[in-house]
């Protein structure tokens, strides 16, 4: 029987954090398996963000290097990056002619980018359809995210029914897998963790900057544990065995921030090794990203064949 399809992506906007991995990317690895799984770089939506050559490449790099030192293995997924596939451009483009603006105007990204009277490029408006596109190219079946992603796998829900109900039956329906404990990973201030609140941790953080984020955790509260500590240890172990020890250690949070910075060094530290020695040979990560895009460009341009006829333009 063939096995189900896993789709999800990061955006190449600098170095990961603790809340990238527990929310979405240690579901790869586990969903690599079970899954025919597609991990992209997600470097067109990146460029809304990001709009300098040098660090875009770095970026980009930097993701592929990510991908493998948290254990994706090539030989099972097929790791490959969005401007390599023209075909999500393509059918993004078709998906805003069957799309309205008001519907759009409802997106998370598009409001929070609105309320902080932000100039909006098209980009970011469009930034559904496009993953819209990422998804339904490849027929997933689950797309496993965080909740910050929810309506965007929505969006696309809703615009392959939409598509399917004008053209006819052409795309799957995809799922978001959010994972309920991890849904939102909270920052060192206690607010969902997030670059641009620059309250995270990152994922290969060095023992210096596990420490210098860990003294930064905001301390608050009511009765001796200090939750936002407690919210992020728990992330590496579970509250049965936490919950005893911050008990004991009622009120003294520097004891409790000195043990979080070593279980956070622990786990850091393999995967923050491993990937040193990829960094060694990029271009042996590049010729992987080279070989997933050759994969991902025949199911793609499979897919906008078909899309071709449904619309009426393959003659
Ligand atoms: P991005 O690059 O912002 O984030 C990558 C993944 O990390 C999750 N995440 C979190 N999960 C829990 N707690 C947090 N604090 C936290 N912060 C980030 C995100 O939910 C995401 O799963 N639009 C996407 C990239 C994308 C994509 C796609 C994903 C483009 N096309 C198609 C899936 C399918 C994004 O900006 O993720």
């Amino acid at each position: 029987m063939a096995k189900k399809i896993a789709l999800s992506g990061v955006k190449p906007t600098g170095a990961p954090h603790i809340g990238n991995y527990f929310g979405a990317m240690k579901q790869f690895v586990e969903l690599q398996d079970e899954y025919d799984f597609y991990a992209f770089i997600a470097d067109y939506h990146a460029l809304n963000f990001i709009q300098n050559a040098e660090e875009m490449k770095e970026n980009i790099i930097g993701v592929l290097l990510d991908y493998l030192a948290i254990g994706l293995d090539p030989k099972k997924v097929t790791i490959f990056k969005q401007s390599d596939i023209s075909e999500h451009t393509e059918l993004a483009w078709i998906f805003d002619t069957i799309t309205t603006m008001p519907y759009l105007k409802r997106a998370h990204a598009f409001k929070d980018a609105e309320a902080k009277s932000k100039e909006i490029s098209v980009g970011t408006f469009n930034y559904p359809m496009l993953m819209a596109a990422d998804i339904l190219l490849y027929d997933a079946d689950v797309v496993p995210v965080g909740s910050d992603q929810k309506q965007h796998v929505e969006y696309a829900r809703d615009t392959a029914e939409k598509f399917n109900r004008i053209f006819g039956e052409t795309f799957k329906l995809p799922e978001a897998m959010i994972l309920k404990d991890v849904a939102t990973v909270p920052g060192t201030d206690g607010q969902k963790m997030s670059k641009s609140y620059g309250n995270t941790i990152p994922l290969f953080a060095e023992p210096d900057e596990i420490k210098k984020c860990v003294m930064g955790i905001v301390t608050d509260s009511g009765d001796g544990i200090p939750k936002n500590v407690y919210a992020i240890h728990n992330l590496l172990r579970p509250a049965s065995e936490l919950l005893p020890i911050y008990e004991s250690k009622s009120g003294k949070y520097k004891e409790l921030k000195e043990m979080l910075i070593e279980d956070l060094e622990n786990f850091i530290a393999p995967m923050r090794e491993k990937r040193k020695k990829l960094a060694e040979d990029v271009p042996g990560a590049l010729a992987i990203l080279r070989a997933g895009g050759e994969k991902a460009k025949k199911t793609a341009s499979n897919k906008m064949t078909e899309v071709r006829k449904r619309i009426g333009v393959e003659l």
